[in-house]
């Protein structure tokens, strides 16, 4: 069952001066087993929205269901697993056992039962044994990451949100984010990450929302994205689309840096072949 939006408006400090609409009639469905990336600028409503999945927060106005169930009840709470923008501000065991086990164990499962998924919780976000006994807040800025990733995701979740998980990361620290993430969605895992990391994000993503000023203004697939004008694209996608604008006929649907280098090499061929068939056909000419 999917997550279904109608007509979601979100105020904070409601009925006062500083009244703020942070969401304003949003329609959004979200369904099972997507990878979907939720993009926007500074303060357009992006972590209001996901905060909305597992009842953090209560929409003022609308209608939200996950799996058909409201998403406060505990049961939706079990199976949307969150990740948020600063893990530092999630992680507050001693342990990084005990971290990874609060979530089940809050759910009532077994010592037993949690221990196992503590281990495989630990496995799938790439983290070793060795790291059980740490503080959490010894760990480095990646550690850290996967570490609020294997909390949320000992409870086996259907859906896991993110919000900007490989900001701040260094490259390997996001290419290891990305690749464990790769790993969870193949196991039939829906995700869903906030991010303003298109370079790294793109590939992954199947399905995009778009939010501006608390609205939702494009949500489609990625090829639609592609073919839409005005929205934030990757580097690598921006230089393609200026290289075919500039007469260069390579495709710019291309949002990958291999991808870019195939193409451009396969112009490159196609523009040595026309030119050798046209020194041919004036050699031709000339006898
Ligand atoms: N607790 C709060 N109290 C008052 N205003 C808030 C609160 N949280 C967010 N806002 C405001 O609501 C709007 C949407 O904020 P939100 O955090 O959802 O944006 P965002 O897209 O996640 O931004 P960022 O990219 O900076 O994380 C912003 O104008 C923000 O200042
Ligand atoms: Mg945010």
């Amino acid at each position: 069952m999917p997550i279904i939006l109608e007509n979601i408006s979100v105020f904070y400090s409601r009925n006062t001066p500083l009244e703020i609409a942070a969401l304003k009639d949003v329609n959004l469905r979200i369904e099972k087993g997507e990878f979907v990336g939720i993009l926007g600028e500074k303060g357009a409503g992006k972590s209001t929205l996901i905060k909305l999945f597992n009842g953090l927060l209560r929409p003022d106005s609308g209608r939200i269901t996950v799996n058909g169930l409201d998403p406060s009840s505990k049961k939706v709470k079990s199976r949307v697993g969150m990740v948020f923008q600063q893990p530092a501000d999630q992680l507050f065991c001693r342990t990084v056992y005990e971290e990874i086990a609060f979530g089940p164990l809050n759910f009532g499962y077994s010592r037993k039962e949690t221990e196992e998924r503590v281990f495989e919780a630990l496995e799938a976000a790439s983290l070793e044994r060795s790291m059980l006994s740490r503080d959490p807040l010894s760990l480095s800025g990646g550690e850290m990451q996967r570490v609020a990733l294997a909390g949320a995701l000992a409870l086996r979740p259907d859906y896991l949100v993110l919000d900007e998980p490989i900001t701040g990361l260094d490259p390997a620290g996001k290419k290891e984010i990305l690749e464990t993430l790769k790993k969870i969605k193949g196991q039939g895992t829906t995700i869903i990450t906030v991010t303003h990391n298109l370079k790294g994000f793109f590939p992954l993503l199947e399905r995009i929302v778009l939010i501006k000023e608390g609205r939702i203004s494009f949500q489609g697939s990625r090829k639609e994205y592609m073919e839409t004008e005005n929205v934030p694209l990757p580097p690598v996608a921006s230089m393609m689309r200026e290289l075919h604008s500039r007469g260069i006929q390579v495709n710019p649907a291309v949002f990958t840096v291999e991808e870019a280098l195939e193409e451009i090499l396969r112009v490159k061929l196609m523009i040595e072949k026309e030119k050798a068939e046209k020194e041919r056909a004036e050699k031709q000419t000339e006898k």
